[in-house]
């Protein structure tokens, strides 16, 4: 593992996180529902200890919304990386690029589990990307609200839907647990900036615009709020904002690259 991809947060299951959930196949990652209670008694805070300026309710629903096929992926992803050489912002490789690469067998034993989860996906239905991620882009530094990926987020679909989620190479994305996030339009100073930007009351029409910006998609940590880290090597399905979920969306954020950090190797669909 590079140096710089360790994260002391690896360590999966999360002790006491009643949302998470780890899985041992694929079979079971695909086909296990979202919304399960499982209370063990230590994961929830009560509803009155969230603070909330409205009844978003994205942390009162208790079960699960995020499941983990944890993995310890055999071969070399950096050296994938490495052949498909220097690039910028995101790039989405398919399996005809990695066929073609001159590998060595650590590096063709990676390309070997790429491919297989890219099948596993599609045989599913699903639409997966193998990207390459140098840089994603950012928001301007005063933006009232950030709603780049680096930010804490729920993905969002207009019908039932998931996130399939895998990082095999560089800084693994990080997860934020519900009961420790706040909605940033919920924080009163920002809403207060965002009221003025929109220039009218705090109605229905309101709503619309931070709905329309994605500002409501976006959460910030709580005082003392421990995100964790999602890890090398496992295949994560999380539970999106969709009209009708059971549960609340899996918040989760792209990290912050460090100087020297490798690019990102990131299944996504
Ligand atoms: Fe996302």
């Amino acid at each position: 593992m590079h140096p710089s991809t360790f994260h002391p947060a690896d360590l999966i299951p999360l002790p006491g996180y009643a949302r998470l959930r780890t899985v041992g196949s694929f079979e079971e990652l695909a086909s296990t529902s979202f919304g399960a209670a499982v209370n063990s008694g230590t994961g929830f805070q009560p509803v009155d200890q969230v603070h909330r300026l409205e009844a978003d309710a994205t942390s009162s629903r208790p079960g699960i919304n995020a499941l983990c096929w944890p993995r310890s992926l055999a071969g070399d992803f950096g050296e994938i990386v490495t052949q498909l050489g220097a690039g910028e912002g995101v790039e989405a490789h398919d399996e005809t690029r990695l066929e073609a690469l001159a590998l060595s067998p650590a590096g063709a034993a990676a390309r070997a589990i790429l491919l297989a989860d890219l099948q596993l996906l599609r045989d599913r239905g699903l639409a997966p990307e193998l990207n390459v991620i140098h840089a994603y882009p950012r928001d301007a530094a005063d933006a009232l609200v950030t709603t780049d990926v680096h930010s804490f987020h729920a993905d969002s679909a207009p019908a039932e839907a998931a996130t399939w989620l895998c990082t095999y190479h560089g800084r693994p994305s990080d997860g934020l647990r519900n009961e420790e996030a706040r909605r940033r339009v919920d924080v009163p100073a920002t809403r207060a900036a965002l009221l003025r930007d929109y220039g009218g009351p705090d109605d229905a029409g309101f709503r619309e615009f931070l709905r329309e910006h994605h500002y409501d998609l976006h959460y910030a940590p709580e005082p003392g709020a421990q995100p964790f880290s999602f890890g090398l090597g496992h295949l994560w399905r999380i539970a999106l904002d969709w009209p009708g979920s059971a549960v609340p969306p899996c918040l989760h954020r792209a990290p912050l690259p460090l100087p020297g950090d490798p690019p990102r190797l990131l299944l996504i669909s």
